[in-house]
């Protein structure tokens, strides 16, 4: 590797109003490398990569491009740098092709669109780096994964020098991240810098040259793979010990508090998502459920959680049955559900943090009294709420879409895990949130419980499935593929059922 500094960021200091949000931060990426950006949610990450790409100015500091000022003070900027960025949400339109994608905001050059050179163009860069996409196909109808691959071909056709990635892996499934990292290697070999920014701790240490930690907007240590363990890099992160693994105390498990007999759910696509499944979640047990996203796990939830209609079958809640029922009676009858879509089905932006913490919970007592919301009642739980899930914002008037993207994370996790469920759905709990986060999560998870709660937590990542369930049930294609109990574990075996292998049960 050359030390060819293709960029330098130095003393760059950014404010929000309340927030210090990038407090003197240096940082440096050199050709051929990719440099990990790690910290808390809310420690600074998108601030420091939305300044390099010229959505925020910086209040001070200074952005070098192979030693000479960026001048970038716009996205606009920043492409003809060189500097791409692929955000933490998606920004394509949704009813264009994925060739008309790539190209759009080149066209205003002035030069005509030759839409089959584009095309060919598109069909070399996905051979030559391994992102399998169709550029004819209409990005509404591409999964998660191609989307992205769809923003890494714009990046490439732009001839980009420095790739920004923000959290790229958090949606997608674990064979994806696999490919992306070859594809994003074989970039940095091609003499491209990248910055590439993550909450999973293995695969910062598989994929990084170097690494950068923030802490409260302030660089608290640079560091190489080789040098450092996940330990000391949560520790970095979080400024104490974390504890990757939950403790788990020995299972009391009670009587059957939801029960799903032979469901039936009919996905988005129109076809059998959810094709004849019954699972049984007693009091006190984690049921967890480990497969591929896409094998009915969404829809399952969903039809659990009232969301959704089920073709057939049947859920009870502590044996009543609310097959079919409105989302707000099945949450009645004491279900609490954590959707995968957080951002989507969670919250409401414009609404304040006090606000969405009382989303669910503003109709009933001790909230509200005789059709009067108590205020002093409601800021009392958001504050505590707030302080216990250490969710990062200004102020309970904050409005929502200014949090960081963890912390609205923490702020619908703490909302849902607050009640006293009797029975919880918990989907990718932990996905988009920090370590120290996660550790605050798991432990809540297990303490619920202990009180006695049936949980189902629907998980991609099968480190957090195997850390918290007691038993392991593994869906394919909508169906059942067995179910392992905690101490039966065999990772290879699970891998061989997640895939469908029925011999493997
Ligand atoms: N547009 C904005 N207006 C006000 N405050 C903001 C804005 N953008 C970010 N902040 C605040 O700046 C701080 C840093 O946020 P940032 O999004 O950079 O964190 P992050 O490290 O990317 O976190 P995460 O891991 O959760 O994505 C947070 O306290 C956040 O609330
Ligand atoms: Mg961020």
């Amino acid at each position: 590797m050359t030390e060819t500094r293709l960029l330098e960021l130095s003393g760059i200091t950014k404010r929000f109003p309340g927030v210090l949000a990038n407090d003197d931060v240096d940082l440096d990426v050199r050709v051929g490398e990719v440099h990990a950006l790690l910290g808390e949610n809310g420690a600074g990450k998108s601030t420091l990569m939305k300044i390099l790409f010229g959505l925020y100015e910086p209040d001070s500091g200074q952005v070098l491009i192979e030693g000479r000022p960026s001048g970038i003070s716009s996205p606009a900027d920043a492409i003809r740098a060189g500097v791409a960025m692929i955000h933490q949400h998606f920004m394509l339109v949704p009813t264009l092709t994925v060739a008309e994608n790539v190209v759009l905001g080149l066209a205003e050059s002035g030069w005509r669109l030759d839409t089959g050179s584009v095309a060919e163009r598109v069909r070399d860069l996905s051979a030559r780096y391994g992102l399998e996409v169709d550029p004819s196909a209409l990005v509404w109808q591409l999964s998660v994964g191609e989307r992205q691959r769809v923003e890494i071909i714009k990046a490439l056709y732009r001839d980009c020098r420095l790739l920004i990635l923000d959290e790229p892996t958090a949606v997608l499934t674990p064979p994806e991240v696999e490919d992306l990292f070859v594809t994003l290697r074989q970039m940095a070999d091609d003499g491209r810098g990248l910055i590439f920014i993550s909450h999973k701790l293995d695969e910062v240490m598989s994929l990084a040259d170097r690494i950068t930690v923030l802490r409260d907007g302030r660089v608290s240590g640079e560091t190489t793979p080789g040098e450092t363990s996940k330990e000391e890099l949560a520790r970095m992160m979080v400024g104490r010990p974390v504890q990757l693994v939950p403790d788990k105390p020995p299972l009391e498990i009670g009587g059957v508090r939801m029960a799903v007999e032979d469901l039936r759910v009919v996905g988005d696509r129109g076809t059998e998502a959810v094709a004849g499944l019954s699972l049984e979640i007693r009091s006190g047990e984690i049921l967890g459920i480990a497969g591929v996203s896409g094998n009915g796990q969404r829809e399952l939830a969903e039809a659990i959680a009232g969301l959704r209609a089920p073709a057939a079958g049947r859920v009870l809640v502590d044996g009543r049955d609310v097959t079919g029922a409105h989302p707000s009676e099945v949450r009645s009858a004491g279900l609490a559900y954590v959707p995968e879509e957080r951002m989507r089905d969670g919250v409401v932006g414009e609404f304040t943090v006090a606000e969405n913490v009382m989303l669910v919970d503003h109709d009933r007592a001790p909230y509200c009294r005789r059709g009067m919301l108590r205020f002093g009642t409601i800021g009392e739980r958001a504050r505590d709420l707030v302080a216990r899930f250490a969710v990062k914002t200004p102020s309970l008037e904050t409005p929502t879409r200014n949090l960081s993207g963890g912390n609205i994370q923490k702020l619908i996790l703490a909302r849902e895990l607050s009640g006293s469920p009797a029975v919880l759905i918990a989907a990718q709990p932990t996905r988009g949130v920090d370590i120290g986060a996660a550790e605050y999560i798991h432990r809540r998870l297990v303490e619920e419980q202990g009180r006695g709660t049936a949980i189902l937590v629907i998980s991609e990542d099968l480190d957090e499935v195997m850390a918290l369930s007691d038993r392991i049930a593994v869906i394919f294609e909508g169906r059942l593929m067995g179910i392992i109990d905690r101490s039966e574990v065999d990772v290879a075996q699970l891998g061989l059922m997640m895939a469908g292998s029925s011999n493997a049960a």
